[in-house]
């Protein structure tokens, strides 16, 4: 029987607004930052580079671990944001101004990327070669990296050659055009020499600048982008999510590193690819350890509190969120003197943020609030020693790195800095042995908006109170119900 043509029409409507899903399922995650942006990005360098020069940027080396067994790869944060691409081996090249090739074609940017090969994607994964990141990056003058040693670039009419110095921590993996002959064939085009001697040791040679290329990488990375924004909005909530769940999971006898799971399990349920940093759980007297990454401890007490410092990183962008919870739920008159002192030191700074307000005002200003608290609870005697039980810094920015590059003076908008205030009473201080093995810390994570701020961690809470009524909330996890190891499975 013929079909109706209205049928076969319908037909074919029906398939075009279903996306082809039938066909072609979805395989990577959609909201990368798009070729665009780092096409914008580029752009916004080259606008900031001094007249007559080239900014240089290497991929980050590979890392060993043990044998034949690397860390998970990650790009250098500039690169990425210059370019998104993921893969080690390669080097930019940004130019201020348009250069001609002997042929006449023009260019002001060009990428040397890593080759394919079919034997390693099968065992280490895709790459995508010179043809890949031309159509999938849109960074059109990319080539192979074997390309690099032979590419004509007259090196010495440039007034500047901008680019980091040399960390002298990559192997040479055998392959003629891996990132350790990359650095060195660079080094002999450029005159840098072929000896192990860092720059900065000696005076600048030539036309080489190692320390430029920093600060105008900073001033660009310091302020989000609309784009950069969403991700990072979705790197914090996630890492509340976590610190929310585990408030309601909490109990005696679960391990700092159970307690690390379950946050980081939270991260990879809402699709964030890796931690920011290592991950920090601290029960008791480990809080005091700023940064304590062993999470060692197999059973909390009901008497301790945790101090649980964690980012869930998404799609390059990381949040950096503490919370302080006492394990029993309820926080003893002592922990809630020392945790309201750390919240109002935090709250008052938080207020206080807004375009023009220095980083040096928001610390100074914790800073008495917490000598002044802490004197009068007399766990300090003078008004100046905070320092004994807040030796860390207030405030950095976030955002590809979690201590992220961008301008320490005044604040701007779209800047996106973490407030952080700490105290931290180790054992055997010279104070009452009833403050002993308080460690608190809150951080926030608080975009600079046009004429105030917002709060994107808002979603954990922050008082004793909220955070007390949040742990009487039941948790998914009450049910999750894993067999005891048995005797010779311990
Ligand atoms: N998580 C590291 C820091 O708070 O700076
Ligand atoms: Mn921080
Ligand atoms: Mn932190």
């Amino acid at each position: 029987m013929k079909r109706p043509k209205t049928f076969i029409f319908s037909i074919l409507i029906t398939i075009l607004l279903s996306g082809f899903s039938f066909s072609q399922a979805q395989e990577t995650p959609t909201d990368y930052l798009k070729p665009e942006f780092h096409k914008n990005r580029r752009e916004a360098l080259r606008a900031k580079l001094p007249e007559n020069s080239v900014a240089v940027f290497f991929a980050n080396p590979v890392r060993n671990r043990a044998n034949d067994v690397d860390f998970v790869y990650h790009q250098d944060p500039d690169l990425f944001y210059l370019t998104g691409y993921k893969e080690p081996h390669a080097v930019l090249l940004v130019f201020k101004d348009e250069q001609t090739n002997p042929d006449g074609t023009r260019y002001n940017e060009i990428f040397f990327v890593q080759e394919r090969n079919a034997r390693a994607e099968m065992w280490t994964g895709r790459r995508l070669g010179d043809k890949g990141v031309q159509e999938k990056l849109g960074i059109l003058n990319s080539f192979n990296n074997s390309a690099f040693k032979a590419y004509d670039i007259d090196f010495g009419k440039f007034d500047k050659i901008l680019f980091y110095d040399f960390k002298n921590d990559v192997r040479d993996t055998g392959s003629p055009s891996d990132l350790f002959d990359l650095i060195s064939q660079f080094k002999t085009k450029v005159g840098y020499g072929t000896d192990n001697t860092s720059l900065s040791t000696e005076l600048p040679k030539n036309n080489l600048n190692i320390r430029e290329l920093n600060s105008i990488m900073a001033s660009l990375r310091g302020i989000k982008t609309p784009e950069e924004l969403e991700l990072l909005r979705k790197a914090v909530f996630i890492s509340t999510v976590g610190q929310v769940e585990v408030m309601k999971a909490m109990k005696p006898g679960l391990s700092e590193t159970e307690i690390q799971g379950i946050h980081e399990f939270v991260f990879k349920k809402y699709g964030s690819e890796y931690e920011g940093y290592p991950s920090i759980v601290g029960a008791g007297h480990n809080g005091c350890i700023l940064h304590y990454i062993d999470n060692h401890k197999p059973h909390i007490e009901s008497t301790e509190m945790v101090l649980m410092d964690l980012g869930a990183e998404y799609h390059g962008y990381t949040a950096d969120v503490t919370r302080t919870i006492p394990v029993d739920g309820k926080f003893s008159p002592e922990e809630k003197a020392i945790y309201d002192l750390v919240y109002k030191a935090q709250e008052e700074a938080i207020q206080m943020i807004k375009p023009g307000v220095t980083f040096q005002q928001l610390g100074a200003h914790a800073k008495k609030v917490i000598n002044e608290g802490l004197a009068e609870l007399g766990i300090i005697n003078t008004k100046d020693e905070r320092h004994l039980y807040f030796p860390h810094g207030l405030s950095h920015h976030i955002g590809l790195d979690v201590h992220d590059k961008g301008s320490r003076g005044a604040l701007e908008e779209n800047m996106v800095i973490t407030i952080e205030p700490g105290i931290y009473i180790p054992a055997n201080s010279k104070c009452n042995p009833k403050w002993w093995n308080i460690a608190v810390r809150i951080e926030d994570d608080i975009l600079v908006t046009k004429d105030g701020f917002e709060n994107l961690s808002y979603y954990a809470p922050r008082t004793t109170e909220a955070i007390e009524k949040m742990m009487r909330q039941k948790s998914p996890l009450d049910k999750f119900d894993l067999p005891a190891l048995k005797k010779g499975q311990e």
